[in-house]
């Protein structure tokens, strides 16, 4: 890694850009490596949000880009800074201090919204902590923008299902004064945004019976994105390092079905061919995490002192940042 440089990358990106990372991670990795980074230049490879987080724990002077800036995360779209807003004022009404956590997969404007509002961010790794800790905070949780990952670390803390409430999806687009009725928060303490991933909604629970019947011995392991079924039918689940993790220990002869995007997949596949077997639960492939290329990253790092640099306005950057500095404090 020279000075004045560093390449960042995250598991779903293709072999091809992977080779040319000097750093590789899961979301709650990356971000803490941001901060001990003295390269002037950093290159963010993989979707805006993650730019978007590394602009806002960059020091000064520092410049973060993406080689393709149209790569965004759908699911952190389906969470709109307003809305997020305007849904916590109204479920507060009934005097309740309700605390936001959210998934570090939404924009620098949610973020913003929810360290104004006390409360702070999590990743797949770390969920079960930063819930407990929201929890402690306040009188109720509002998790956005993944339900899954939401229910999926509300069943890992023994919250029961009469506690959880599940927004209706119209507060995705609409007005969430038409679509909620904050009578229904009361008593609830894990109040769910109904965000979801598209590429792990595909995974079946038929596919990880038909291992189970075909297969007895094989594993699966998934991505908590995946519907809370899924992931109770796996043998574990949890973030990319911990699926990485999990096809390294496996032992010999072995074989690992893994249902999480394929780029990570294939790679574990490959690394692991001719001693053990990993394969897809279902071939899931995430567009924006592949819009960055070879032709894109080369672009980018010719033009690095022309180009205009992700940033986040001031405004927007001092909350977010106090969101996401409380999720360091807490995971220290
Ligand atoms: P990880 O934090 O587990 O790497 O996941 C990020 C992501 O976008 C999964 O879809
Ligand atoms: Fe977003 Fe899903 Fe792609 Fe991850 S895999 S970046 S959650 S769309």
């Amino acid at each position: 890694m020279g000075d004045s440089l560093c390449i960042l990358g995250h598991h779903y990106q293709s072999d091809e850009v992977i080779d040319c990372t000097d750093i590789r991670g899961d979301s709650l990795e990356l971000a803490r490596k941001i901060n001990g980074l003295k390269a002037e230049h950093i290159v963010f490879c993989g979707v805006f949000f993650m730019a978007e987080s590394a602009a806002i724990l960059s020091r000064p002077g520092q410049k973060i880009h993406i080689p393709d800036p149209t790569a965004t995360c759908p699911m952190a779209d389906m969470a709109e800074a307003g809305r997020v807003r305007k849904t916590l004022a109204m479920l507060e009404e009934s005097g309740r201090k309700i605390v936001p956590l959210t998934y570090v997969n939404s924009s620098a404007a949610v973020k913003g919204v929810v360290g104004e509002h006390g409360g702070s961010v999590c990743t797949s790794a770390n969920a079960k902590i930063m819930l407990d800790w929201a929890l402690s905070q306040g009188d109720a949780v509002l998790f956005l923008p993944d339900q899954h990952l939401g229910n999926n670390t509300g069943d890992a803390l023994g919250i029961p299902a009469d506690q959880r409430l599940l927004l209706p999806r119209d507060v995705i687009h609409g007005d969430p004064a038409l679509a909620l009725n904050p009578e229904d928060a009361e008593g609830k303490k894990l109040i769910l945004w109904p965000g979801y991933c598209p590429i792990h909604v595909e995974f079946t629970l038929d596919a990880v019976r038909a291992i189970r019947e075909n297969e007895p011995e094989a594993k699966v392991v998934v991505h908590p994105e995946c519907d809370p079924a899924i992931v109770r039918a796996a043998d574990g689940a949890g973030s990319t390092t911990f699926l990485i993790k999990y096809a390294d220990e496996a032992p010999a002869g072995s074989t690992v079905y893994i249902g999480t995007e394929e780029n990570l997949v294939k790679r574990l596949a490959a690394r692991h061919a001719g001693c053990k077997t990993i394969r897809p639960l279902l071939t899931a492939l995430c567009e924006d995490m592949g819009k960055t290329t070879l032709d894109n990253l080369a672009r980018t790092l010719q033009t690095l002192d022309s180009a205009k640099p992700v940033t986040v306005a001031n405004e927007v950057r001092e909350p977010a940042k106090l969101a996401l500095e409380r999720m360091l404090a807490v995971c220290s």
